[in-house]
């Protein structure tokens, strides 16, 4: 066994990372727009204003997709474009262009994925305490209503939130991230709280509201494990540091997979945390805990890399160090193209639903070659070994059904600017010109043999 023949072979963005127009067409303001605007934030102060471009070129981009055999686009709306106070007037000009976009891409028989937050806040809601606010979920529920209602005629799969461990961590533990604030322990799991009840009441109006029957899941992110050698004890040890704290920190709250996946799948928040930081927790009730568990169709998991790690005496996971010279990408980033076998094996072996990988790639340095070319050969391997890895998981036994390569196209790396590319498409920023890498090129033979040639 392979890929399943309706392997779903996607590629994916974010509206602040590539569309621009960021004060057009009545757009409201995000929280990226004013963060942006700060300076100090970002890489050289660059900021979203234009990015790539797609509010004007999509057309242009959805032609490039069809081009490298893109099957899916995973993309996500901007909030304030569609609702530019956050709640309450719908912009049309807004809904104009998503329906636009959707035409497009469903005109070239490519599928749309839908994440309706990655991120971008309205900066209405940001002044009335954005994701600190109770109210928060409901504000969220009445933006998905709008989206089911209108876009559920042709969309038919949807992510709620994209990495919300981002927004919660970099956005309000350590500010790296818009809104770029700090706050303390009973903040941050009240945030993580309301951030989780808007889920479920997304996934509770997009199942209420759509026109058809839609699939609904969620694209966290999270740290990483994997076993250093075959022996059980040491695949245990990785499943163990998967979904539990290696350090009980509030900082590495943010990135624990259990945080975010166990109340969301399992119905409940993990022991470990509760035993740790039940003091700073808000009252949970059962009803809200229904609300944040509704049932969902698949898992998604955006997927990087992981961390190696073996048992010790007792059983506990312990890092084995790098060796030196570890390859690496342009962020740093540690190439581990068996993450892709291990991430979706433990998750699907807890959560149990069809699984995505809703985002993999990397960071490298890339430019134009003499022959007017895009080299980036360390990205074609990085893409055949990860893609080996997520092959071995399905002939594994894992129900896995699609993969989405972040990004298909060079964009706004949030606080790295423009200066790292996750692109299978240059993008000339001062001219906005695209070019084809060799890894479009790749990733299109690998989707016409359905990853046969792998
Ligand atoms: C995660 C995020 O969802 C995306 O916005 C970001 O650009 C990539 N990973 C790469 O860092």
């Amino acid at each position: 066994m392979s890929f399943r023949k309706d392997f779903v072979w996607g590629g994916a963005t974010a509206s602040y990372q590539v569309e621009g127009a960021a004060y057009e067409d009545g757009k409201g303001l995000n929280i990226w727009d004013v963060f942006c605007k700060d300076g100090g934030h970002t890489y050289e102060n660059h900021t979203g204003d234009v990015a790539c471009d797609q509010y004007h070129r999509y057309k242009e981009d959805v032609a490039l997709m069809k081009e490298m055999g893109l099957g899916a686009y995973r993309f996500s709306l901007s909030w304030a474009r569609i609702l530019p106070e956050g709640t309450g007037k719908v912009n049309p000009k807004g809904l104009a262009y998503y329906d636009n976009l959707i035409n497009a891409l469903l005109d070239k028989g490519i599928e749309p994925y839908i994440t309706l937050y990655h991120w971008d806040l309205p900066y209405e809601l940001h002044k009335r305490g954005g994701w600190l606010n109770p109210e928060s979920p409901k504000w969220f529920y009445e933006y998905a209503k709008v989206v089911a209602e209108h876009f559920s005629d042709r969309v038919t799969n949807f992510f709620t939130l994209n990495e919300p461990q981002c927004t919660v961590g970099l956005g309000y533990q350590t500010g790296e991230h818009a809104p770029g604030l700090r706050v303390g322990a009973a903040d941050y799991f009240r945030i993580w709280h309301n951030v989780l009840m808007a889920h479920g009441r997304a996934a509770e109006a997009l199942r209420e509201f759509s026109v058809r029957d839609v699939k609904i899941g969620m694209a966290p992110c999270g740290a990483l494990y994997m076993p250093a050698t075959d022996a059980p004890e040491d695949i245990e040890a990785a499943r163990k540091a998967t979904f539990g704290l290696m350090n009980p920190t509030i900082g590495d709250c943010s990135w624990d997979v259990a945080l975010c996946c166990d109340p969301v799948y399992l119905g409940q928040y993990p022991e470990d945390i509760l035993t740790q930081f039940g003091q700073f927790f808000p009252k949970v009730t059962p009803e809200e805990m229904a609300l944040i568990s509704r049932p969902l169709d698949f898992y998604g998991q955006n997927i990087y890399n992981a961390v190696t790690v073996k048992a010790d005496e007792n059983g506990n996971p312990v890092r084995v160090k790098r060796r030196a010279g570890f390859p690496q990408t342009a962020m740093s980033w540690p190439v581990t193209p068996e993450c892709l076998y291990w991430a979706p094996k433990f998750l699907y072996e807890r959560y149990r639903k069809p699984f995505f990988v809703t985002e993999n790639g990397m960071a490298s340095h890339d430019w134009i070659g003499l022959d007017g070319k895009v080299h980036d050969s360390s990205r074609v391997d990085f893409m055949h070994r990860y893609l080996r890895e997520l092959r071995r998981a399905a002939e594994d036994g894992v129900d896995v059904r699609g993969y989405f390569a972040w990004s298909v196209m060079d964009n706004f790396e949030w606080a790295y600017g423009y200066s790292e590319r996750f692109g299978m498409v240059y993008v000339d920023y001062e001219t906005q010109e695209r070019t084809l890498k060799d890894s479009a090129y790749f990733y299109r033979d690998v989707i016409a043999v359905n990853g046969e040639n792998l």
